[in-house]
C-alpha cells in the first residue's frame, strides 16, 4: 500500500486515483487525553469503520451533507477529499466529561437545552474551549461558517437522539469535524464510540470510550454493542 498522506491518533488517511477522493483506514489505536493515555482496542477499527458508514448513512438520508461515500473493507472508507477546519464542534444532551467539571454540576444531569461548544484543534495548547469572538479572531472559520457549524451540530443532535432512542442508547455528547469540498462545508471525520458518549437508556452503562479512558473494562464489548444495535452485525 501506498505510504499515508497522513497519521492520525485513531486512523489513516491515503490518496487515491479520485483526486477529489481519499481512503480512510481505521486503527485499533486508542489514546486519550491528548495522547497521553496509549492503548490498543481489538477490533476497534472494523468497528469504528462500520458504526460510522452507518451513522453517515443515516446523516445522508436526513439531508446532512458529509464526506462519506462508501464502505471499501472492514477497515477502511471512501471519502469526498476535504480541507478540516481547525475547529472541533461539541453537541450535548446531558452534562458529562470536561462539561461537568467546568460548570460543577454532576456527571448524568439533564442540560435543559442542547449545548454547543467550540474547540480550537491544537494538539499543542490541548484543545481549547473557543467561541465566535476567537474563530474571528484566529482566522479559523468564517461568520457564516460558525453559524453553519452551530445549526449543523444540533441537526446531528436532532436526528442521531431520534434514532437511538428507539435503540435504547442515550446521546449524550458527540464531537464533530467539518471540511470545505469544492467550496461547500461538508461534516468529516468519524461518528463512532470514539467521538460519542452513548449510556444504555435503561441501565446506563457506558458504551462508549469513556470505558478506555477511565479503565472501566469490557472495551470491546461496549463497541460490539454499539455496532448489534445499530445494524444487528454480531462481530
Ligand atoms: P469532553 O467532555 O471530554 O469535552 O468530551 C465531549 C465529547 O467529545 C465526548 O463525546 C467525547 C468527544 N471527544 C472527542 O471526540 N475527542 C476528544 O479529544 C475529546 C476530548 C472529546
Ligand atoms: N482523542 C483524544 C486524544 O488522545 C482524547 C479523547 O478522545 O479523550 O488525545
Amino acid at each position: 500500500m501506498k505510504e499515508a498522506l497522513y497519521e492520525g491518533k485513531a486512523k489513516k488517511v491515503y490518496a487515491t486515483d479520485n483526486p477529489d477522493e481519499y481512503l480512510v483506514y481505521y486503527k485499533d489505536d486508542a489514546t486519550a487525553f491528548n495522547g497521553v493515555k496509549k492503548g490498543t482496542i481489538e477490533s476497534k477499527g472494523v468497528l469504528n469503520n462500520k458504526i460510522s458508514a452507518f451513522f453517515f448513512d443515516l446523516l445522508t438520508k436526513h439531508g446532512v451533507p458529509n464526506h462519506f461515500v462508501r464502505l471499501v473493507s472492514d477497515r477502511e472508507m471512501l471519502v469526498k477529499k476535504l480541507t478540516i477546519l481547525q475547529i472541533e464542534v461539541v453537541v450535548r444532551n446531558i452534562a458529562a466529561g470536561s462539561l461537568a467539571k467546568r460548570i460543577g454540576w454532576e456527571e448524568g444531569r439533564k442540560l435543559p437545552v442542547p449545548v454547543v461548544e467550540f474547540y480550537y484543534k491544537d494538539d499543542e495548547l490541548g484543545d481549547p474551549l473557543i467561541n465566535y469572538y476567537h474563530a474571528r479572531a484566529l482566522n479559523l472559520a468564517t461568520d457564516e461558517e460558525m453559524k453553519a457549524l452551530e445549526h449543523w451540530g444540533l441537526k446531528i443532535n436532532e436526528v442521531l437522539t431520534n434514532f437511538l432512542k428507539d435503540k435504547k442508547v442515550e446521546l449524550i455528547d458527540f464531537k464533530l469535524e467539518f471540511g470545505i469540498h469544492n467550496g461547500q462545508l461538508l461534516l468529516g471525520d468519524e461518528i463512532s464510540p470514539d467521538t460519542c458518549r452513548f449510556w444504555d437508556s435503561e441501565t446506563g452503562q457506558k458504551l462508549d470510550k469513556d470505558r478506555f479512558r477511565r479503565d472501566l473494562g469490557d472495551v470491546e464489548a461496549a463497541y460490539k454493542e454499539i455496532l448489534r444495535r445499530l445494524t444487528g452485525e454480531v462481530i
